[in-house]
């Protein structure tokens, strides 16, 4: 391997494509790698992700430690069947004031196998007054029987890299580099019941879960609750709505937090958490599955918490 480069450079130039959801940030914790060979100490950097019995393992942060000798390193097996992507837009749809839905349709290799709920990392490219290429993770919003194409819900972030990329860089026809499938967001046997919390484009997994759940014909009761402040932050209302009609297993339970005047919104309105608080009974047979910003996805634990659900029965995906 070449000397200098990080250790997650450096297996992704081997094809070997670790978990990494910030791009190399330092925020997510994903790319741990356990390695055999003694490259120093744990970094300041590496220390909030990585616990003692993980430092006693040689584990790091391979976006962290620098390549600059021959290293002996073990990761897990399924790491090998991600692949890398050449994957153009077929179709941009605006669905709010800051977010956008891409469908892509694979090129090159052109089947995609996930699991609903997984996320893709996709590469910027340079554009005017942006010279740095970043890598960002986004959930997969497609359901998995679609081998062929992959859609993607990204929200406008001000000054955002990647989002700021794909927002007024992009268009219909070109092609975008990703990576995938990653994550371990995607449904666990055992519950007859799921709740589904989401903010923003934290919706973009659960339509994915939702869908696939519904056409496997699984046996779930479903509620999911969507908040946003006003009703200009809302989208596919309709499309969960409809679901609602055609199949009594699903519930869709919108919330705005701060609604305007002119939005006239006879639905729930309070915190997604308060809403949750009201909704959820004490549990039996239940899980919940939550993705949005950390604030929202923490504040959310602490509801469930409070009504019962055990740690072991709460997956999120923090939009970090
Ligand atoms: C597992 C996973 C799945 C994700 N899935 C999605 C998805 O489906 N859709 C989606 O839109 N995003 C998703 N994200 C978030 C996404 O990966 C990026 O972090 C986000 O789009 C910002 O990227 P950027 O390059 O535009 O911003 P950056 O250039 O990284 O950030 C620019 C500035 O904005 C701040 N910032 C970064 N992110 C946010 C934010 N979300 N809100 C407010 N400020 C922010 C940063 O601190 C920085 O100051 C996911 C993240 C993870 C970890
Ligand atoms: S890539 Fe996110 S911590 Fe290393």
């Amino acid at each position: 391997m070449d000397g200098g480069a990080t250790l997650l450079g450096a297996l992704a130039a081997n094809r070997i494509f670790i978990p990494s959801a910030c791009g190399g940030k330092a925020t997510c914790g994903l790319c741990k790698v356990q390695v055999g060979t003694d490259i120093g100490p744990v970094l300041p950097t590496e220390e909030p992700y990585l616990t003692d019995e993980e430092i006693a393992e040689g584990v790091r942060l391979s976006c962290q430690v620098k390549v600059k000798h021959d290293l002996a390193i073990s990761i897990p097996e399924e790491l090998f069947n991600i692949e890398q992507y050449q994957a153009r837009i077929e179709r941009i749809t605006r669905m709010t004031h800051d977010i956008k839905e891409f469908r892509f349709i694979l090129q090159e290799p052109k089947v995609m196998e996930f699991k609903a709920g997984q996320y893709v990392q996709i590469d910027s490219k340079p554009y005017a007054g942006m010279q740095e290429q970043v890598s960002r993770a986004y959930s997969i919003s497609s359901v998995p029987s679609e081998t062929g194409a992959v859609e993607l819900i990204i929200r406008l972030v001000p000054n955002g890299i990647c989002t700021t990329f794909m927002h007024e860089h992009v268009k219909e026809g070109d092609t975008i580099t990703m990576r995938g499938p990653f994550g371990e967001f995607y449904l666990r046997e055992g519950a007859d019941e799921l709740i589904f919390i989401a903010g923003g484009s934290g919706l973009a997994p659960v339509k994915s879960l939702v869908f696939d759940i519904l056409e496997k014909k699984l046996d779930k009761q479903m509620t999911f609750f969507f908040g946003a402040v006003t009703k200009k932050d809302l989208y596919y209302v309709e499309l969960f709505r409809d679901l609602e009609k055609r199949y009594g297993n699903f519930r869709y339970i919108p919330a705005l937090s701060n609604p305007a005047p002119e939005d006239n919104w006879d639905g729930e309105v309070g915190l997604i958490t308060d809403v949750v608080a009201k909704f959820v009974e004490t549990p039996a047979n239940k899980q919940a599955y939550l993705c949005g910003s950390p604030g929202m996805i923490n504040a959310c634990i602490n509801v469930l918490n409070g009504i019962g659900l055990t740690e072991d029965e709460i997956f999120f995906d923090k939009f970090t």
